[in-house]
């Protein structure tokens, strides 16, 4: 299958490849896997004081298109606030890279992580 120069591009260049302080309460952390295909992806955002995303990392175990797309994402969060990160949808990414029908699902795993990360960091703010 022939991947879009975009993929090409984050899946040779991922940007915010890395790991955040789990521990620490401005961290969210949201860990997904794909049914489908066993794929694995970690993202983390860490959140400053005024709610406002002010990192994000991943490290993902799977193919071009799910690395592609957590790339993608790290780059969207930063600077959005949890209501705007929580607003974005599988299909922007998938837009985004040009993913075919059956990379798909490597975008929801990004859309999925982004949802954990973000419940994650609610969960420690109580
Ligand atoms: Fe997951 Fe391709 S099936 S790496
Ligand atoms: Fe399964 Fe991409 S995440 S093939």
């Amino acid at each position: 299958m022939a991947y879009s120069e975009k993929v090409i591009d984050h899946y040779e260049n991922p940007r915010n490849v890395g790991t955040l302080d789990k521990e620490d309460t401005h961290v969210g952390t949201g860990m997904v896997g794909a049914p489908a295909c066993g794929d694995v992806m970690r993202l983390q955002i860490r959140v400053n004081d005024e709610g406002v995303i002010e990192d994000a990392r991943f490290k993902t175990y799977g193919c071009g298109s799910a690395i592609a797309s957590s790339s993608l994402v790290t780059e969207w969060l930063k600077g959005k606030t949890l209501d705007q990160a929580q607003a974005i949808k599988n299909a922007e990414i998938a837009e985004e890279l040009a993913l075919p029908p059956v990379k798909i699902h490597c975008s929801v795993l990004a859309e999925d992580a982004i949802k954990a990360a973000i419940e994650d960091y609610r969960q420690k703010q109580k």
